[in-house]
């Protein structure tokens, strides 16, 4: 290079602040190909074996036509320093890939999935969504993955699981989970309390699937009544059949801000006279990851967004529900479990 050029580069163009950008745009350049390469199942493919670029292709289904633009992909990959080829064949080379692809990371891979997929997506859309007002729906999601990637907050779940059943000297009997996900609490209670009586429901077919393939590899299946609904098409239960509990995890934000009042009286005319509601939730206020999530909610069709700790807590009040408390499950992340007995009047 002349000096002439290094000079321009550098006074005119000011280079070296793009220098210092380096390791962030590294950093995108491999956040997406990896995303990409876990999504397309070609993380698990390299993780079985290195393979060609005509297996790969036959594997992810990209015809002869576009076998060049394949090429070019994969070029982006060893580009980042995820892929190596040798002897003509790709292997995973970089730690993300490598960690991601390893099927006992699964949970980890289901999260980076849906902040390089959802989140990404809101904070850089946002601007243009809230111009043109094009919200997201809930068909913008994969709810399979993100059955998944709520399994990052099992520990703290079961936490608060632990906590609504050691309230009354006598566990719950009858309990209904609403939104059961991949199903993964619904084999926690069995296996800890197995006398009781398990009804669980979610809106999504293919999550109602997911749940009913984990339940069916636990041997559980028939211990469940297991059924694809929405909350509010359940009836009241005939007297003296009422829920002893019934829980709600990570789907408070699911709700319009107009229907969560509506929700908490339903809930009240499934329970028994005591039975409690725990309803477990990211509230506003916390990492860039819940802010995240936030965000991708208030640009949805739903709106209203994660709840606000204190708006929760207040609502479960005005509707007369007693007993209520709260406790913070992750240190240091706005994650709350909520408690609360059902209003003395309801109906
Ligand atoms: C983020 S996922 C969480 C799944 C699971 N509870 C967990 O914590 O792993 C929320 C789930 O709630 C379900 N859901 C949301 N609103 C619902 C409603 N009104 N009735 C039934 N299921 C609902 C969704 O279909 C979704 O599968």
């Amino acid at each position: 290079m002349k000096l002439a050029t290094l000079k321009k580069l550098i006074f005119e163009k000011n280079v070296l602040s793009f220098l210092r950008l380096g390791g962030e745009t590294q950093s995108l350049y491999r956040s997406a190909f990896a995303s990409a390469a876990d999504a397309s199942g070609l993380l698990s493919l390299l993780h079985e074996a290195p393979r060609d670029s005509h297996s790969i292709a036959q594997a992810l289904r990209v015809g002869p036509e576009r076998h060049h633009a394949l090429l070019a992909w994969l070029d982006c990959g060893l580009g980042v320093g995820e892929l190596a080829l040798r002897g003509g064949r790709y292997h995973l080379k970089g730690k993300l890939s490598r960690l991601l692809a390893r099927p006992r990371n699964d949970v980890t891979a289901a999260m980076f999935a849906e902040v390089t997929r959802y989140h990404f997506d809101a904070i850089l859309a946002a601007p243009t969504r809230l111009r043109e007002g094009r919200a997201y729906t809930l068909d913008d999601q994969d709810g399979a993955l993100i059955a998944r990637s709520s399994r990052i907050l099992e520990p703290f779940v079961e936490e608060a699981i632990d906590w609504a059943f050691a309230q009354d000297p006598q566990p719950p009997q009858r309990v209904l989970e609403v939104g059961c996900g991949a199903g993964h609490y619904l084999s926690y209670m069995l296996r800890q309390w197995p006398q009781m009586r398990l009804s669980a429901i979610d809106m999504q077919a293919e999550v109602v699937a997911s749940a009913r393939a984990h339940l069916k590899a636990q041997g559980l299946l028939e211990r469940v009544s297991l059924q694809e609904a929405q909350l509010f098409e359940l009836a009241p239960p005939p007297a003296g059949q009422g829920f002893d509990l019934i829980t709600l995890h990570n789907n408070f934000y699911y709700f319009k801000t107009d229907e969560r009042r509506a929700l908490l009286d339903h809930v009240a005319g499934l329970l028994a006279p005591d039975g409690r509601l725990l309803i477990t939730s990211s509230c506003q206020g916390g990492s860039p990851a819940v802010a995240a999530l936030h965000l991708w909610w208030t640009l949805s069709d739903i709106d209203a967004g994660l709840p606000r700790r204190d708006q929760l807590l207040g609502l479960l009040q005005e509707a007369g529900w007693r007993d209520a408390t709260h406790r913070q499950l992750l240190p240091g992340e706005s994650y709350y479990g909520f408690l609360a007995r059902r209003p003395a009047q309801a109906q």
